[in-house]
């Protein structure tokens, strides 16, 4: 059995364009191995799923692509290009949208200023420049319109308060965020843990409308089933290093859990 060949397994068909991509990316935390060299690639239009035993290395992988924390070696390079994010907000900038389970939303705060926050628009002309006054009727249609591509039809009112929206629908909120901006890249860790099924499935809707529309999505889960359901390839960590690269095709589940766990090797 062999690692898949990235180009192998596109939609694109050896054509995708890689978006992102981290090469020996080591972190430590004293005499801790977090990640011992981990290459990743992402490409556009694709889900890659990542998955692994707990403290495998995932959280601290997508901290590292995403500005969380500064790798102590190893390159990242975005649309070919290097960066180096010292913190969130950089990531966030290149295009690099990250959505947690917690603290995903500001639940006292209205579906258009949660889309909004921190990156509120200003209106036109001196009232903005000068005066600072927000542009809150374009940010709400603009926010409505956001949500709607998302297909979340269930959100009626983008001034209602996000604490008075189901599990669901705030992850529906987050996930928006993420898409609304030209966003590039989304990574979502473990996004649907405290989810029902239907919300499950909602989020995972809009994971694929992610997709649709052009977007590398990284997605975090600990559901195989999920990850089967929806990945276009599976980056598999193991002991702070990644085991394989496989995708639903061409491994099953039970392979998967196998590389995970050790008990199965992958050649290449
Ligand atoms: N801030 C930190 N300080 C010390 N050790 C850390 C820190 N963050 C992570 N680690 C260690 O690095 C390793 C990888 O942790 P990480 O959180 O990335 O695992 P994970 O794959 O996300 O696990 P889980 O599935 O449980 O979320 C673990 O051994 C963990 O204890
Ligand atoms: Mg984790």
């Amino acid at each position: 059995m062999t690692a898949v060949a990235p180009d192998s397994t596109g939609a694109a068909g050896g054509t995708q364009q890689q978006i992102l991509s981290a090469r020996g990316l080591i972190k430590t935390f004293g005499r801790v191995v977090g990640l011992d060299g981990v290459d990743l690639d992402l490409y556009r239009g694709e889900v890659l799923a990542i998955i692994g035993d707990n403290g495998a290395g995932k959280s601290t992988l997508i901290k590292c692509l995403t500005g969380a924390l500064v790798p102590d070696a190893g390159t990242l390079e975005l649309d070919g290009k290097r960066v180096h994010f010292q913190r969130p907000q950089d990531a966030r900038d290149a295009g690099i949208e990250t959505v947690y389970q917690q603290l995903a939303v500001i639940p006292a705060l209205d579906i258009a200023s949660n889309l909004y926050l921190a990156r509120e628009e200003r209106r036109a002309g001196p009232l903005g420049s000068v005066l600072r006054m927000l542009d809150k009727k374009g940010m709400r249609e603009r926010a409505g319109k956001a949500v709607q591509e998302l297909g979340i039809q269930t959100i009626q009112n983008m001034g209602q308060a996000v604490e008075t929206l189901s599990g669901g629908q705030r992850q529906a909120v987050a996930v928006s965020r993420a898409a609304a901006f030209g966003g590039k890249v989304v990574v979502l860790d473990e996004p649907t843990a405290a989810l029902g099924v239907k919300e499950s499935n909602q989020v995972l809707e809009m994971v694929k409308s992610l997709r649709a529309k052009g977007l590398g999505v990284i997605l975090i889960s600990h559901n195989m089933p999920q990850v089967w359901e929806v990945a276009d390839r599976i980056h598999i960590q193991r002991l702070g290093g990644r085991a394989g690269v496989i995708t639903p095709q061409s491994h099953s589940m039970t392979d998967g859990v196998g590389i995970m766990t050790g008990a199965m090797k992958l050649e290449g």
